[in-house]
Order: structure tokens, then C-alpha cells, then sequence
């Protein structure tokens, strides 16, 4: 396994390998990496010839007051992850190398980005979609990997994609859960022991929302309330939302007669946790 932090590099060897014939799956990440990312990784391996990680805390997708200070990071663990687990090549670039300077062609994404986490990030999706269209530009993979657990990351990439013509298959993949159901992420370490403890009752909510769609419930503004008096009853975190949108779309739902996501962001002391679940109108879940 390589480990590249230079952008013509990742490109020569990017090249020889589509000379070759070869597909490139790409997992974007922003290291710290926990079986979510291995999961991706897993499935990247199985579907083609050659996988590149990124690792880049990318400062464009951080506000004000947001973790990028304190977002974790063990560069060593990362590349004993990725070398076992079959990553080909890890582009590991610092911030000057992605940045070299003010951008003169800056990004806006108008739609899918005013509900969820985007309404309280703002600016937060115009930092991904920077970052990965010039990681889409410098890796050209046949396939990208991404998780199911930012389903509001998932649409805009889909939206990215398909506005700007990427040959790119995006695959998303299901959310990886620890064994009581709180969903795997980097930052489930700035939890502290109760906080822990509180914090698989997200997933629960998300499941009694989706049971009272499957006992015959449609009305968005019922299940919502359902979910955020389960919430507030089992922890004592600060509910930024709970939204229930079609998806990928992303837009209000007057009665549920097609896929939804039902998703819900809480705030603890240091971190603040997102969760979802996609389901369609008969409350079968389709990801996550
Ligand atoms: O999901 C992430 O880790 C980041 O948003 C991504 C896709 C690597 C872009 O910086």
C-alpha cells in the first residue's frame, strides 16, 4: 500500500492504472477510521480492481464554533486499517496542498441542503461538494463509496454527480451500528459515559417512528411528534431536529405515499449525533 500526500503522484498512478484497464473504487473519508469506513473499504474491494482512501479533514466543511479542532485524528491506525483491510493507495494531502490559496470559482448547492443538518451547517455542503470535486478530478474513480448514515451527504453527492456529469456509480452503503444500535462515527468518542449510555435510545426513536408508519400511520407531523416524545422521555441531549422528507429529494411530504427518510440530529455536551432511516410507504426500510 501506497501512501501518497502529493497530487501529481496520486495522478500518474491513477492514470496507469486506467491505461491498464482497471477500475478505481474510491472511499472518501476524514480518517479516524471505524468499521463504517471498513465497511465502505470492504465493499470498494469486492466491485474493483484498484481502491484509493482519502484522508483530509477538509476545513471547508467546518463552521464556526464546529469540531475542527478537536476532530479526532491517529494517522497510524488509519494506515494499519487501511493496509489491512486491502486499501491500494491512501492520498493523504495536507490543507495547503488541497488549498493552495483562495479558490476563484466557489460552489453554492440550492437544493437538498435547507432541511436536515444543512439548515444548522450552513455552508458545511459547499465544502463537500468542493472537496470532492476536486478529489472526483484527481482520483477519476469508476465507483465512490459512501455511508448511509449521512443520507443528506448521499443526496447532495447524488445531486453532484448527476448536475455535473461525473461518470462516477455512487453506492451507499448501509449505516454500520454498534451491537446496541448507535450508529458508528469518529466522534462517538467525545461522548462521555452517560452520555454513551443515552445515546442508542436515537436509533430507537427512529424505529418506533417507523413502526407507527407500518401500524398505519401517514401523517409526517403524528410520527415526528411520536419521535421527539420518545427522545425527550429517554435522554437528556438537545434535539436539534427530527425531519421526516422524501428521499433523495429531500422535501416536505404531505402524507407518506413514497421513500422517506426520517432522520434526527441530537446535541450532547461535545458532539452532536445524526441518525436516519429510509423507508418506503409500507415502513419497509430501504437503507441504513
Ligand atoms: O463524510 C465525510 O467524511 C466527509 O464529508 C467527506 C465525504 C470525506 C468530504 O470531506
Amino acid at each position: 500500500m501506497e501512501v501518497l500526500k502529493n497530487i501529481d503522484k496520486v495522478q500518474n498512478i491513477v492514470s496507469k492504472q486506467l491505461r491498464d484497464g482497471k477500475t478505481i473504487g474510491f472511499v472518501p473519508t476524514m480518517g479516524y477510521l471505524h468499521e463504517g469506513h471498513i465497511r465502505l473499504i470492504k465493499e470498494a474491494r469486492k466491485e474493483n480492481d484498484f481502491i484509493i482512501l482519502s484522508i483530509f479533514v477538509n476545513p471547508l466543511q467546518f463552521g464556526e464554533g464546529e469540531d475542527l479542532d478537536t476532530y479526532p485524528r491517529d494517522e497510524e491506525h488509519d494506515r494499519r486499517m487501511a493496509e489491512e483491510n486491502g486499501v491500494d493507495l491512501i492520498f493523504l494531502p495536507s490543507k495547503e496542498t488541497m488549498y493552495p490559496g483562495p479558490l476563484s470559482i466557489e460552489m453554492a448547492v440550492t437544493k437538498r441542503t435547507d432541511v436536515l443538518c444543512g439548515r444548522s451547517r450552513p455552508g458545511h455542503f459547499e465544502g463537500v461538494v468542493t472537496v470532492l470535486t476536486k478529489l472526483f478530478n484527481i482520483i477519476r474513480p469508476d465507483r465512490v463509496y459512501f455511508g448511509m448514515k449521512d443520507a443528506q451527504q448521499v443526496a447532495v453527492v447524488d445531486a453532484l454527480i448527476h448536475d455535473y456529469n461525473f461518470p462516477i456509480k455512487l453506492v451507499a452503503v448501509p449505516t454500520v451500528r454498534e451491537k446496541d444500535g448507535l450508529a458508528k462515527s469518529s466522534r462517538n468518542v467525545n461522548l462521555s459515559t452517560d452520555e454513551r449510555k443515552e445515546a442508542p435510545f436515537i436509533q430507537q426513536a427512529l424505529l418506533t417512528g417507523v413502526q407507527l408508519m407500518k401500524d398505519g400511520k401517514k401523517l409526517p407531523e403524528e410520527i415526528m411528534d411520536a419521535v421527539r416524545k420518545f427522545l425527550e422521555s429517554k435522554t437528556h441531549g438537545n434535539i436539534d431536529y427530527i425531519e421526516l422528507l422524501s428521499y433523495p429529494e429531500l422535501e416536505s411530504v404531505q402524507t407518506i405515499n413514497q421513500p422517506v427518510i426520517l432522520a434526527v440530529a441530537v446535541y450532547y455536551k461535545k458532539v452532536r449525533l445524526i441518525d436516519n432511516i429510509v423507508f418506503d410507504q409500507n415502513g419497509e426500510i430501504i437503507k441504513g
